[in-house]
């Protein structure tokens, strides 16, 4: 079936790759949370495909702006900024771009794993800071020589993370909703079970409702004074402030940051914290992944105007729901 031009509008920063990826089509960007609002009601009328190039928000309103909406791409694995359930109500697919980040996200934990264990940030600042030469840089606390990981959550990056610690020959279990049969670790179906039993997690577990502070104030003490919490899923994982006073007073060790609870706005209390590393959400940020999930991006609105099925599609939004195909 041939490419049947469609106007789609992409949401949130300009990007090449999606945008000459879509040339076949009538494109219409919004870069701003303010050209989003603003968006013509004229121009909202005759949208059949969104591109959601940043975290802009598709809740209920913003779909009921688009009334001839089929399909909506995201950028990112995580999705919890799409309403899928008023999707599938109204028989519109959503997309996202899983597996080609899968590496680079589970490279960027453990980065943030390595760093936070060993202290490598501070040691490199004190190089910077002419530190060395008046005196060598203090042992690590911790290492991961004798630690046994925790992963909430085993889905694909899960996995990529416990290759990566099995490699290093780190012990890991996990604990996620269900137990996922091609995964030989050990299986906690209690999280509060698992932290007990273990001094590091690993939170990679997709962020919305299901997961709202899931870690919260119970399971970082039940985690341990030497523990260690990495957090490269969604802010929305951690009960932040349940997180700062653990640090603060000694329930846990240390902490490795990738998301917070209202990017980018980082709560100055952990940035004061020496013992915790923060990064910019940088978990696939690379020129590499990041065209990657821009192709893909582009790739599932073009195969769905070709009347072909697309690439990713959500599972809470299989292609058969969709009330515009036959
Ligand atoms: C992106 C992510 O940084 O894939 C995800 O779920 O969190 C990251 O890869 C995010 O989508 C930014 O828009």
């Amino acid at each position: 079936m041939p490419t049947d031009a469609a106007d789609i509008i992409l949401f949130g920063p300009t990007k090449p790759t999606i945008v000459n990826g879509l040339k076949a089509h009538r494109l219409t960007q919004a870069t701003t949370l303010q050209e989003v609002a603003d968006l013509s009601p004229a121009i909202a009328a005759t949208v059949r495909g969104v591109g959601v190039a940043g975290l802009v928000k598709m809740d209920r309103a913003m779909f009921a702006r688009f009334p001839k909406l089929e399909i909506v791409s995201t950028f990112g694995v995580g999705y919890d900024h799409i309403d899928t359930a008023c999707a599938r109500e109204r028989g519109i697919v959503v997309t996202n771009t899983p597996d080609v980040l899968t590496e680079e996200t589970a490279d960027t934990a453990l980065a943030l794993l390595l760093c936070t264990a060993r202290d490598f940030i501070n040691g490199e600042r004190y190089v910077r800071d002419g530190e060395w030469a008046k005196k060598p840089f203090p042992l690590s606390k911790a290492t991961l020589r004798d630690r046994t990981v925790g992963i909430v959550g085993m889905g694909r990056i899960g996995q990529a993370i416990a290759r990566r610690l099995e490699a290093m020959k780190v012990p890991v279990v996990y604990h996620s909703r269900r137990k996922n049969a091609e995964v030989a670790n050990k299986y906690y179906a209690n999280l509060m079970e698992m932290a007990r039993d273990v001094d590091t997690l690993v939170v990679i577990t997709p962020g919305g409702a299901e997961t709202q502070n899931l870690i919260n104030a119970e399971v970082l003490k039940a985690l341990g004074s030497n523990g260690i919490l990495i957090n490269a899923a969604r802010g929305s994982v951690v009960d932040e402030d349940a997180l700062i006073a653990a640090l603060k007073n000694g329930t846990i060790m240390a902490a490795g940051l990738d998301v917070f609870v209202k990017e980018p706005n980082v709560p100055q209390d952990l940035i004061a914290m020496k013992n915790v590393v923060l990064f910019p959400h940088l978990g696939s940020a690379s020129v590499y992944t990041r065209n990657a999930m821009d192709q893909l991006v582009a790739d599932n609105l073009n195969a769905w105007f070709a009347g072909k099925a697309p690439l990713t599609p959500v599972a809470e939004t299989p292609p058969s729901i969709s009330k515009f195909r036959s």
